[in-house]
């Protein structure tokens, strides 16, 4: 399989392929590698987007927008990849190109949208839907019910109270702890959090 995106996110993934021990890494490529070599995986420059056709894939970048951005681009056998140390309940749905990091608890009947990420030790508890290209930074929590719009990022140690709506393209600033629904777009800080801006609209 491959990697696209040589970044810090990328090292992580590598991990957790590693560990788990599902898929050969044979490669990560980038529009503008920065290293030749990540641990014992090669960086290559990107030529041509058909060489991925029929190759395994995740995404291994950061940023929401450019994750939805690439995929737009590239098509691939887009997989998942769960570290060994994530607890995962029986009941849980997870869509191709999403990563699940280490200390990760997915509860019963959640569902996860393509492209997302589960960050370090963050909780996703029951019946929570995430819509594609989510990012639950590390320590965050989302308690039961909880439905994430696509693109939204919870930030790192940030708490959602069950049952609250997030819409699309969010940011929850770090630490946040969110008490009501929140509308589309929204820059969110604070306890209880509130609106201190809002993200520029994407392109659907
Ligand atoms: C919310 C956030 C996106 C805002 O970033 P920004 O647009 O650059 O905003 P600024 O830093 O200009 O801050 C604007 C105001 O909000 C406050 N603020 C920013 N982030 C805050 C936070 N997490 N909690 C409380 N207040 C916060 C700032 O103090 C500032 O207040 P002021 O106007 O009174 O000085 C960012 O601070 C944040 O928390 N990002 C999450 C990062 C994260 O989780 N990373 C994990 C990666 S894996």
């Amino acid at each position: 399989m491959y990697l696209f995106g040589g970044s810090g996110h990328c090292k992580v993934i590598i991990d957790i392929i590693k560990k788990s021990n599902e898929y050969p890494i044979e490669g990560v490529f980038d529009d503008n590698p920065k290293f030749n070599v990540i641990f014992d995986v090669p960086v290559f420059k990107t030529k041509t987007l058909d060489f991925f056709i029929d190759k395994q894939l995740i995404i291994s970048v950061g940023n929401n927008k450019i994750r939805k951005k690439i995929s737009k681009k590239i098509s691939a056998l887009y997989v998942k990849a769960i570290h060994p140390n994530a607890i995962v309940s029986y009941d849980v749905d997870i869509n191709e190109g999403t990563v699940i990091m280490a200390g990760a608890i997915l509860n019963a009947s959640v569902n996860i949208g393509k492209h997302c990420i589960i960050n370090t030790g963050a909780v996703v508890d029951h019946d929570c839907i995430l819509n594609d290209f989510v990012h639950i930074s590390p320590n965050a929590s989302l308690a039961g019910g909880v439905l994430v719009g696509e693109g939204s990022q919870i930030g790192i140690g940030a708490t959602v109270i069950q049952g609250v709506k997030i819409g699309k393209w969010v940011t929850i600033g770090a630490g946040a702890v969110i008490i009501k629904d929140v509308p589309d777009y929204a820059i969110v800080v604070g306890n209880p959090g509130k609106i201190i801006k809002f993200n520029l609209q994407v392109n659907e």
